[in-house]
């Protein structure tokens, strides 16, 4: 018999992120400003921990929900950094936060169970709460509000009977973060509606000066409804390693292990010896990383506010803008669900242009275009010009 997708798979939507990426490895010509990873290599103290863990033959299946003494070690770092205690029973290790996330929705959400998204919202948040059969309700959120829900929107939200809410500060795509002072009008509502969270905080260490970052896992009241999604990809620079957790209420985590069990059976072993080096680092190494963010960020900002009709939400963490370039771009078909406008300008740009960015509409908001500054000050320089340049052509056309 002929093969025939499933339902589930059938609402997939491809990666535009992916076919903007392959374009521009075709050409060494193309600046990509479109990547979601850090341009550093991973420190070298960190890539010996994995060879070591090879050499010593540490090469076999782990637990499945990850190795002892690195839940041990999760579990430390973030009650040191929540204030508040938590055990290695609290924490699964997966091969991504990615993969801590999809186990999660799976363990969470039943089909037709409703799911509370922020948007903008990261690519594969909407898909993976499909591939559970779960709906998506979008709380739409503005540049003007820096991008957060409002609790007077939250609280309206929460008539709909949701399961679940998914929270990811600091933003990708946006930057913004829930600072202590946004949290503390969520966390009363969060907590009266005993609804389940998911708090993202994977570009939680990524925090740009004049900001402060406050996990949600910091609130004690919240410690049964929380489960906090973190992992090495970013801090570290160890995306290629696939290493995440997820750490939050016991019956949750062990769900999340047995679901994992399931499918790959455990993390990496190697990686999970490298994580363990990686999050034993003294956090004053991580800092030139940072220092060579903020730079980037703070020149890309000089020359964004320099583009006639962009505007952006300067980031306050991660290492993306978004830029509002609703002036370049055709008017909107109201009658249009599945508006491509930023999409025809991102194939516009890297083919004509030669610099790649990722359309606004893979976060939910067609008005956008994201730029990565995951890449070296020269290219965030070049790139951003052909960016300007090339609006201003798609303009004229
Ligand atoms: C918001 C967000 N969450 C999670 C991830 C996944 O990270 P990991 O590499 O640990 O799977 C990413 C990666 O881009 C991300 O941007």
């Amino acid at each position: 018999m002929a093969y025939t997708p499933t339902d589930r798979v059938k609402k997939l939507t491809p990666s535009l992120i992916l076919e903007i990426s392959a374009q521009a490895s075709t050409d060494p010509e193309i600046i990509n400003l479109s990547a979601g990873q850090p341009d550093f290599p991973t420190p070298d103290p960190i890539k010996q921990a994995g060879i070591d863990a090879i050499n010593s033959n540490f090469t076999r299946y782990t637990a499945g929900g990850g190795i002892p003494e690195l839940r041990q070690a999760v579990a430390e770092k973030v009650s040191r950094e929540t204030c508040i205690a938590r055990k290695a029973e609290n924490v699964v290790i997966t091969s991504g936060a990615k993969h801590s996330l999809a186990n999660a929705i799976l363990a969470i959400i039943n089909p037709g169970d409703r799911v509370l998204l922020p948007s903008p919202y990261w690519v594969a948040y909407p898909e993976q709460i499909w591939l559970a059969g779960g709906e998506v309700i979008t709380l739409p959120t503005e540049q003007e509000n820096g991008f957060r829900i409002t609790p007077a929107q939250l609280e309206a939200a929460l008539a709909t009977d949701p399961k679940l809410i998914m929270l990811n500060s600091p933003s990708n795509p946006t930057g913004a973060i829930y600072e202590k002072k946004h949290l503390d009008l969520l966390v009363p509502i969060l907590k009266e509606s005993g609804i389940l969270i998911i708090a993202d905080e994977i570009y939680g260490k990524l925090i740009y000066e004049g900001h402060t970052f406050t996990s949600l896992g910091s609130y004690e009241e919240l410690k049964d409804q929380v489960l906090i999604v973190n992992g090495v990809s970013k801090t570290y620079s160890m995306t290629g390693w696939r290493l995440g957790w997820g750490v939050g209420p016991k019956e949750l985590v062990q769900k999340m292990a047995i679901i994992q069990s399931q499918m790959t059976s455990s993390p990496c072993s190697i990686s999970q010896k490298a994580a363990l080096a990686a999050i034993q680092r003294p956090e004053a190494e991580f800092a030139p990383m940072l220092n060579a963010f903020q730079a980037r960020r703070n020149r890309a900002l000089e020359i964004v506010d320099q583009m006639p009709e962009v505007t952006c939400h300067p980031p306050e963490g991660a290492f993306y803008l978004f830029l509002d370039v609703t002036a370049y771009l055709p008017e909107r078909n109201p009658a249009d669900d599945k508006p491509m406008r930023s999409m025809e300008l991102a194939r516009y740009l890297v083919k004509e242009h030669k610099v790649a960015i990722v359309p606004g509409m893979a976060f939910g908001s067609d008005d956008h275009i994201r730029v990565s500054f995951a890449t070296a000050m020269e290219d965030v320089e070049e790139g951003l010009k052909r960016v300007q340049k090339g609006l201003a052509e798609y303009k004229r056309r």
